[in-house]
């Protein structure tokens, strides 16, 4: 039997005193899709940014591929090398191109050659669907195309783990579907993803769990149709059903 991918065993989590993760623990194996839903303020991003140590956990462990995430002798970069995070807000150079802004890590972390970075680079803008825009700059792209430059660039470094912030909520409604695409083509390529997001149709679709937060808690989680069909909790229920009024 193989380690799980990922392991988070009690996490905590306190601003001031604000305990914003309460002993989490979940697991996911390779290929897992896990949605982590909650209104907002639940503690979604910082379960996420405690992943690849964006931020410090109070007490708890986690664990990628066995190896301890926690702790002070972590070496950060490799480990962010190992976990890819796509953001809300893009969080692109603006004044490099789509090619220049996935090439960075491969060239600066990996050490690849130019030409070794911008044959990765170029690939991954290709699997995104953004082979013509390699040469745009942030501000020639839509937003959804700047997702897509976003995800392209987390997988440059071939990472064995994907972490999507709300990638989808701050695009206009029509462009949420080709970044949705995206992911959903990573689902099918075999990556493991841990996904925050209020986009219920594609959880539904996608998801091998569903975890719902609410004050820095799991409330509740399970398969898809479980979650959304027979929640047991009212808090999951009450969520669930406001969340889905908003985006429809
Ligand atoms: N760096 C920080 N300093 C202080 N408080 C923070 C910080 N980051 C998050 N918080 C607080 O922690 C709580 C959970 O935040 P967050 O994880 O961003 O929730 P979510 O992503 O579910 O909306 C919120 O009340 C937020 O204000
Ligand atoms: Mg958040």
């Amino acid at each position: 039997m193989s380690d799980p991918l990922l392991r988070v065993e009690r996490v905590s989590k306190s601003y001031g005193d604000e305990q914003v993760l309460r002993e989490i623990s979940f697991e996911m194996d390779r290929g897992d899709v896990t949605v982590l839903i909650g209104p907002s303020g639940s503690g979604k991003s910082t379960m996420l940014r405690c992943v690849n140590r964006l931020t410090e956990v109070d007490s708890g462990e986690i664990y990628l591929d066995g190896e301890r995430v926690t702790g002070p002798d972590v070496d950060v970069n490799e480990l962010r090398r190992q976990v890819g995070m796509v953001f809300q807000d893009f969080n692109l150079f603006a004044h490099l191109t789509a090619r220049g802004n996935v090439m960075l890590g491969p060239r600066q972390v990996l050490g690849l050659s130019k030409e070794e970075a911008r044959r990765r680079a170029d690939e991954q803008l290709a699997l995104v669907g953004l082979a013509d825009q390699a040469d745009s700059y942030p501000a020639e792209l839509s937003g959804g195309q700047k997702q897509r430059v976003g995800i392209a660039r987390a997988l440059a470094m071939e990472p064995k783990l994907m972490l999507f912030d709300e990638p989808t909520s701050a695009l206009d409604p029509e462009l949420i579907g080709e970044v949705l695409e995206v992911m959903r083509d990573l689902v099918e390529r075999g990556m493991t993803m841990l996904v925050v997001t209020h986009e219920m149709s594609f959880a539904r679709s996608v998801a091998s769990e569903i975890m719902f937060l609410d004050g820095g808690r799991i409330v509740e989680r399970g398969p898809p149709e479980q979650l959304f069909e027979r929640p047991e909790h009212d808090r999951t229920a009450t969520f669930l059903r406001r969340i889905t009024q908003l985006h429809s």
